[in-house]
Order: structure tokens, then sequence, then C-alpha cells
């Protein structure tokens, strides 16, 4: 067998999302890990080899204007919606990581696949970010707060109209574990036909 398929397994089920208060705050990752962590993404499987993603990483400097950019543009989005607590998270979160991916879906230009596959191949490239993070000792969570559905927010992610920001996945030095998970058994969804 060419891979350890135990520790395979307990990689699938130990992976857990870890969020910004977790974190060692701003301690830095390699570089190399990060290159290696998105190397991964980009081997998802992809219907009709359209490489829908889109990635712009944000570190040192980059995290202080991802941070201006997402607060001020909430700010100026949410009208009577608008919370001071939503505005600081959004502020001071992107501070506390060491570096974070915004994740897009830039639309192939042919348009041969379905919207929906190509947001899926990209929800294939997350988990590989997901998985990958855990390899390197790293934490990380995908978020879809704040700026994420915002058609004004495109632009400053490398995306046009057609495209999609997806969200923005955070990766950090774990200082609090996350707790232990569960899921329901695996056979209340799924049927056997034989
Ligand atoms: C598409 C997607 C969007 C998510 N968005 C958020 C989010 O906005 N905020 C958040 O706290 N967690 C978000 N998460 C992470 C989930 O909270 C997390 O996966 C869930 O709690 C299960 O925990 P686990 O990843 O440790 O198994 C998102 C996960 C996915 C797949």
């Amino acid at each position: 067998m060419q891979y350890d398929i135990p520790s395979f397994n307990h990689l699938i089920k130990n992976r857990r999302s870890v969020f910004p208060d977790q974190f060692e705050p701003g301690k830095q990752a390699p570089a190399e890990f990060i290159q290696q962590i998105l190397e991964n993404a980009t081997w998802a499987p992809n219907h009709g080899h359209t490489e829908p993603w889109h990635f712009s990483v944000f570190t040192g400097n980059g995290l202080k204007k991802l941070a201006q950019f997402q607060s001020e543009l909430y700010k100026s989005e949410s009208g009577d919606t608008f919370k001071e607590a939503k505005y600081l998270k959004l502020l001071r979160n992107p501070l506390l990581a060491s570096h974070i991916i915004s994740i897009g879906m830039k639309r192939s230009a042919e348009r041969k696949i379905p919207e929906i596959e190509e947001i899926a191949a990209v929800a294939c490239a997350v988990q590989n970010i997901y998985l990958s993070t855990s390899v390197y000792g790293l934490g990380g969570y995908w978020t879809t707060g704040g700026v994420t559905y915002m058609e004004k927010a495109k632009s400053f992610f490398g995306l046009e109209k057609e495209d999609k920001l997806l969200g923005f996945f955070y990766i950090g030095y774990i200082a609090i574990p996350s707790q232990a998970a569960s899921r329901k058994p695996v056979h209340e969804k799924v049927a056997w036909i034989e």
C-alpha cells in the first residue's frame, strides 16, 4: 500500500477549524509552508480542467490592508444594520493571523462548466488547504463572514463581476486547540442499494 491508511484517516477525522481567538497572535508561519499549502490547493479535482480558483494571500502589512479594507467596506455598506462589534472584529481579527487567503472562484471564459461545479471545485481546493494546514501543525478556518458576499469587495481580491468571492481562510499557530468534534453516524446519511 502506497499510503499509511490509519494516519490518513486520522488526519481526515482530526482536522479541526481553529478560530482567530485560538491563534498565537500574529506569529508568522514560514512562507514555504504557505506556498506548499497553495500548491496542494491547486491539485483539487475540477471539471473540464478550468482550475477556477483564485487566491490572494495577505500577511505582514497585507493583513492591515485587508483589515482596513473590509472594516471600511462593511461600515459603508451596512447602513442601518451596522454593528460596532462586527466592525471592530473585521478590523482586529486579521491581525491575529499569520496569513489570510481570500478564496475566489474565477468563472471560466468558455462557461462550458456549470457555475455550481466551479464553486464545488474551489470548495475541494479549500479542503486541501484545511488538510495541508493541519499537516503543517497550523490551525485555520474558512469564514464566509464580513464582506464575503458584497459585490463591491470583489475587485480588491482580483475578481470580476462574473466571479465569486467565497470567503477567507485564516491561518495561524495554535495557542488553544479546538475541542474534539463529533459527526452523526454515517449510516444516517447513506443509502446502500445492493
Ligand atoms: C463554506 C463554509 C463556510 C464557513 N463559514 C464560517 C464562518 O463564517 N464563521 C465560522 O465561524 N465558521 C465558518 N465555517 C467553519 C465551520 O464553523 C466549521 O467547519 C464547523 O464548525 C465544523 O467544525 P470543524 O471544521 O472543526 O469540523 C465555515 C465552513 C464552511 C465549509
